[in-house]
C-alpha cells in the first residue's frame, strides 16, 4: 500500500464506461463517450465510508484527456495521452495512473503506452462493456478495481483491469464482442485478480521485459507516423490490395498469417515484391491464441510474439526509432 497522501491520477478517454443509452435496460445500443471522467470517478468515490482500505490512503485527481469511442482512436490522441501520462508520472506524489478507455482498441493503446512510458509506476487501463446508465453497469466496479490495482506497488508497468481480472498489456486481447468478461490473455494467463477489494497477483505470472522503444518526447507528430497496414491470409486471398497499397506508398505491412504464420503462395509472392520495393513486412498469426514460433521457413520477421494489431504498433515504433537514429 502507498504512503498516505500518495496520489492516483485518473485520465478519461471515453468508451462505453462513459457511455449512455436511451434507458437503463438498454445495454447494447448506446453512445460511447458521453460522461466526463469527474462523474465516473464521483460514482465510485462518492461515499468514502464504502472505500476499500487501500484507497483511504490516497488522494485522487482526474483529467479528461479525450472523449471518444475507441474505434476512432488515433495517433494524435495517443501522443497526447502519452504526454499526459508522462507529465503525471513525473510528479513524485503520484503513485500511479488509471486510464478509462473503450474496450474496442484498449489492447492497442495499452501496448503502445507500455512501449513509450517508463515502467517505474503502475499505469492501469480500465473499461466497461455496459454503458454508465445501464441498470447493472460494470464500469464503477472496474474503475474501483483499477484504482485499487494502481494503489498497490507490485504491478509496475501497463496493465488493464476488467471483470475482476488483471491482464498485462503485452498479452491482453478483446476476445468477445458482448460478454462482460470480454478480455483474455491466452495461454500466458492473468497477471492477477481483484476479489472483493483485494488485489491478488498471481505468483505464476512473469512480467515481460519490455523496455521503452521510443520515449514520449521522441514521438514525431502524428502526421509523420509511417503508414502501416494489416493484411490477412485466408482462403483464396487476393493480392490486388497489396499491390495497390505499395503503389499508394505504404511503408509497412503486418501479415496475419494462418496457423504458425503460413501465407498462400500468391500472397507471399506479392509480399516479397512489396518487401523488395522497400516495404517492411512483419508476420503474426490470425489465431487468437498463441504466437508465431519462428522457423527457417519464415521469410518475414516473426520474432515479436505479438498479435497482429500489437505487431503493427511495434513496427510503427521500430520504424520511427530507426528514423530517429538516422
Ligand atoms: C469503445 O471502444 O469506445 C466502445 C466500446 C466499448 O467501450 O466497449
Amino acid at each position: 500500500m502507498q504512503a498516505k497522501n500518495q496520489k492516483i491520477v485518473v485520465l478519461g478517454t471515453g468508451g462505453t464506461i462513459a457511455g449512455v443509452s436511451a434507458s437503463a435496460n438498454e445495454g447494447l445500443a448506446y453512445k460511447a463517450a458521453q460522461r466526463g471522467i469527474d462523474d465516473l470517478l464521483d460514482a465510485v468515490l462518492g461515499h468514502q465510508q464504502h472505500w476499500p482500505e487501500a484507497l483511504l490512503d490516497c488522494q485522487f485527481e482526474s483529467e479528461q484527456v479525450a472523449q471518444l469511442d475507441s474505434k476512432d482512436m488515433d495517433f494524435e490522441t495517443w501522443i497526447h495521452l502519452a504526454q499526459r501520462c508522462e507529465h503525471w508520472l513525473s510528479h513524485s506524489d503520484v503513485a500511479g495512473l488509471v486510464i478509462t478507455h473503450g474496450t474496442d482498441t484498449l489492447e492497442e493503446t495499452a501496448y503502445f503506452l507500455s512501449q513509450v512510458l517508463s515502467a517505474a509506476k503502475p499505469v492501469v487501463l480500465t473499461c466497461a462493456m455496459r454503458p454508465a446508465n445501464f441498470k447493472d453497469a460494470d464500469g464503477p466496479q472496474n474503475l474501483r478495481d483499477a484504482l485499487l490495482v494502481a494503489a498497490t506497488t507490485q504491478g509496475l508497468g501497463v496493465y488493464m483491469v476488467a471483470a475482476g481480472e488483471i491482464h498485462h498489456s503485452q498479452y491482453v486481447q478483446k476476445v468477445h464482442p458482448t460478454r462482460l468478461n470480454a478480455f483474455d490473455s491466452g495461454e500466458t494467463g492473468l497477471a492477477g485478480r481483484v476479489h472483493n477489494d483485494r488485489v491478488q497477483w498471481l505468483d505464476t505470472f512473469n512480467t515481460p521485459n519490455t523496455s521503452a522503444k521510443l520515449r514520449v518526447s521522441q514521438l514525431p507528430p502524428a502526421t509523420q507516423w509511417p503508414w502501416v497496414e494489416i493484411v490477412m491470409n485466408h482462403v483464396n486471398a487476393s493480392t490486388q490490395h497489396i499491390d495497390a497499397l505499395v503503389q499508394a506508398g505504404v511503408k509497412g505491412l503486418v501479415v496475419a498469417g494462418t496457423g504458425n504464420g503460413s501465407v498462400s503462395t500468391k500472397l507471399m509472392a506479392s509480399l516479397v515484391l512489396a518487401q523488395k520495393a522497400g516495404v517492411e513486412v512483419r508476420l503474426a498469426t490470425r489465431c487468437n491464441q498463441g504466437v508465431v514460433v519462428p522457423t527457417e521457413n519464415h521469410i518475414f520477421d516473426a520474432t515479436g510474439g505479438l498479435s497482429p494489431v500489437k505487431t503493427r504498433v511495434a513496427l510503427l515504433l521500430d520504424m520511427m526509432s530507426q528514423l530517429q537514429s538516422h
